[in-house]
């Protein structure tokens, strides 16, 4: 093994260099050698924040992989773009980090776990959320046994207004989804590792576009406004009687934004924000207020790399197995495919 990870980066715009290229160039035990970029603008930009040479910023990701001898590489691409160049670096020999969600169908994640198992490398999807000091508390509660069995949860990441004026998210061509794919994926994730991943049955939803395109709602250009929904609401049935209450929107006429992961088990319950523990004690439910003092000081996509690097250093479980997108992408085409066929759908 080298004394560091040769890292390479496919796609360099807000994401990447928000919060990828900062989170790996803390780590002692990784560099990032190499760029693919089919912006000009955002290559060099990516390059200038991970001190990559102009002669290692590429347009086509297959080139760097047949140059660059990389480790690994990190996926930062629109979400129409995450499956291709996943595969390619796996055959090529790479372990790979991706952005949510992880891709834009259940068949385009099999592939991608094909791929992982034919490599034998590894490959980890970004669920930031999972990793915030409190849904780390949140987590070791819960399986702890503080909440008992959870039973029902609810998810909401419901903007008031706020309809992605940037990146790639309202542009149905790169996106695939609207606010169910760009914030209810992350909501619907931090659930599911809470409740430890319960089997998903059905899925019965409905999606609508009613107020996004007006221009007092819309930040930009409303023809660029290409997806087909701005509010999104499922109602998940699981395995034993486990059930998930979903919505995410852009644009609601709610009295602002409001975001919140609540589960609910026989002897407790915790919701994520503000983060507050429920237990009935001495016959009085106590609203409990833990304080929580991060260790490490790190963001969720720093402490979500930094264990993905372990993982490849010291072997183990990655972070966030593809397995585990895989049943939250089968939720995610379940919740369009319910809304089109306007019935409850097995998935
Ligand atoms: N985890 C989070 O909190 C979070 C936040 C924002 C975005 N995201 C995810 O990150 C991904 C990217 O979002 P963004 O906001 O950074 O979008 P962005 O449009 O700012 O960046 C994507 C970049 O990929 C580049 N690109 C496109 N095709 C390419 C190709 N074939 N090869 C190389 N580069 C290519 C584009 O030129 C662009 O610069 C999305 O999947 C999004 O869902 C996650």
């Amino acid at each position: 093994m080298r004394d560091k990870l040769r890292v390479g980066f496919v796609g360099t715009g807000g994401i990447a260099r928000g919060q990828h290229i900062p989170a790996w160039m803390q780590l002692p035990d990784a560099e990032i050698v190499a760029i693919s970029e089919i912006d000009p603008k955002a290559g060099a930009l990516g390059a200038e924040m991970a001190k990559v040479d102009k002669a290692h910023i590429y347009d086509d990701y297959e080139k760097m992989f047949e140059d660059e001898d990389l480790d690994v590489v990190d996926v930062c691409t629109a979400n129409c773009m995450h499956m291709p160049p996943t595969v390619a670096a796996l055959e090529a020999g790479c372990h790979v980090f991706v952005e949510k969600p992880v891709a834009t169908s259940a068949d385009e994640v099999r592939k991608m776990i094909a791929a992982r198992d034919k490599s034998q490398k590894l490959l980890c999807v970004t669920q930031n959320m999972r990793y915030s000091d409190e849904a780390i508390a949140a987590k070791r509660f819960v399986d702890e046994g503080g909440i008992g069995d959870p039973y029902w949860a609810k998810a909401e990441y419901l903007r008031a207004r706020g309809v992605p004026a940037w990146g790639a998210f309202s542009d149905v061509e790169k996106s695939a989804g609207g606010p169910c794919y760009d914030i209810g994926v992350h909501v619907l994730d931090l659930t599911l590792h809470l409740m430890g991943f319960p089997e998903p049955v059905s899925v019965s939803a409905n999606t609508w576009l009613e107020i996004a395109n007006k221009p007092s709602v819309m930040a930009h250009d409303p023809k660029k406004y290409t997806v087909p929904e701005e509010l999104a609401v499922g109602f998940i049935r699981f395995e034993n009687d486990i059930c998930v209450s979903l919505g995410a929107s852009w644009a609601l006429n709610a009295t602002g934004n409001q975001n919140n992961v609540s589960v609910f088990g026989t002897e407790g319950g915790v919701q994520m924000w503000p983060f507050t523990l429920v237990k009935e004690e001495h016959g009085m439910m106590l609203n409990c207020t833990p304080q929580v003092i991060g260790d490490k000081g790190l963001g969720g996509h720093a402490e979500e790399i930094s264990q993905f690097v372990d993982a490849i250093i010291r072997g183990g479980m990655v972070p966030v197995p593809p397995e585990q997108a895989l049943i939250t992408q089968r939720i995610l085409d379940g919740i369009y495919k319910s809304a089109e066929e306007g019935t409850e759908v097995k998935v």
